[in-house]
């Protein structure tokens, strides 16, 4: 089917869905969250034939926390057999709040996937062993991959987080306790917090994660991100446990592939055709953007797109 997809058709969405934003919340549990404005929305759109379109604060940019989550994976990807990974973390859906403790008690230490806190915190524990400069490494790799020189990490947000750690200490902790997690706790936390620090617009997402649209490629490297099946691994995971105990809902709703982050950012697949951002920092219960949810539905059923 053609697709019929321009900057008009994004700002006609953010029009629509706009209202919703007043009926979520904004992240608080650091204050640098808690400042954003409520009413920021942004779109953008990148295809595999080459064209971006973009409508609101596109090329604003926020703090996009777990959609990082993604990132790190396939950088674990890139330096560690399958078998390493998957034995140390699941690819299960949790059904369970992101930051939750309960499933990892009863699991032996094992998180049930690598979007939830728990997993992100073992992927970048394996950073830490296969990297000399796991924090410098990434943001090298995201300027690559984006094309922009000057992505950096909010250190504000970075230095908040770390003093608001118990939750994720424990869960690394407890990780350690069962054998699961091999570095020092502080030092990969440092790392976990600057990967959610990284400031991004959702321009500069959608260039960042049209790999995923193009089985593993990104149109301006000439070495490949991941393999084609990597690619269709990271893309299940992201529709099976991207958006957490809503992966089910979004599924239903939007059905893509979809990665969210508390700063209200999420990212959105339809393989072999486009990769999508949004923003809106205000949150549904499960911590995702609730107009950005929205936004991707409505753009679903325009453009008549959907994995399943
Ligand atoms: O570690 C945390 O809990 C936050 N820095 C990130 C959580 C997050 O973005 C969950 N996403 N919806």
């Amino acid at each position: 089917m053609a697709l019929m997809l321009d900057d008009a058709l994004l700002s006609s969405i953010l029009d629509e869905v706009r209202p919703l934003a007043r009926l979520g919340k904004v992240a608080d549990y650091i204050p640098a969250l808690a400042e954003v404005a409520g009413d920021k929305l942004g779109i953008a759109v990148c295809t595999v034939d080459g064209d971006c379109f973009a409508a609101g604060d596109a090329h604003e940019r926020f703090s996009i926390q777990s959609v990082s989550k993604v990132l790190s994976l396939v950088l674990a990807m890139g330096r560690y057999d399958e078998a390493e990974i998957w034995q140390r973390v699941g690819k299960d859906p949790s059904g369970q709040p992101f930051n939750s403790l309960v499933q990892l008690e009863l699991e032996q230490g094992k998180p049930r996937n690598p979007f939830i806190n728990a997993g992100a915190l073992v992927i970048c524990d394996m950073l830490q062993t296969r990297l000399s400069a796991p924090r410098q490494r990434m943001l090298e790799w995201v300027r690559q991959l984006s094309g922009v020189e000057d992505i950096s990490y909010d250190t504000r947000v970075a230095r908040s987080e770390f003093e608001h750690a118990a939750r994720n200490a424990a869960i690394a902790w407890l990780m350690k306790s069962f054998g699961n997690f091999h570095n020092d706790v502080t030092t990969v936390l440092q790392n976990y917090f600057h990967y959610c620090a990284l400031k991004m617009s959702c321009a500069e997402l959608a260039k960042t994660f049209l790999f995923l649209a193009r089985q593993g490629r990104a149109p301006h490297l000439a070495e490949p991100v991941i393999s084609p099946l990597q690619t269709r691994q990271v893309n299940a995971l992201m529709a099976t446990s991207g958006m957490y105990e809503n992966a089910g809902e979004f599924a239903w709703r939007v059905g893509m592939p979809g990665k969210s982050g508390v700063g209200g950012g999420i990212v959105a697949v339809v393989p072999h055709e486009m990769s999508i951002a949004v923003w809106s920092p205000a949150l549904d219960n499960a911590g995702n953007s609730l107009a950005g949810v929205a936004a991707l539905e409505i753009l679903a059923q325009k453009i008549g797109r959907s994995v399943y």
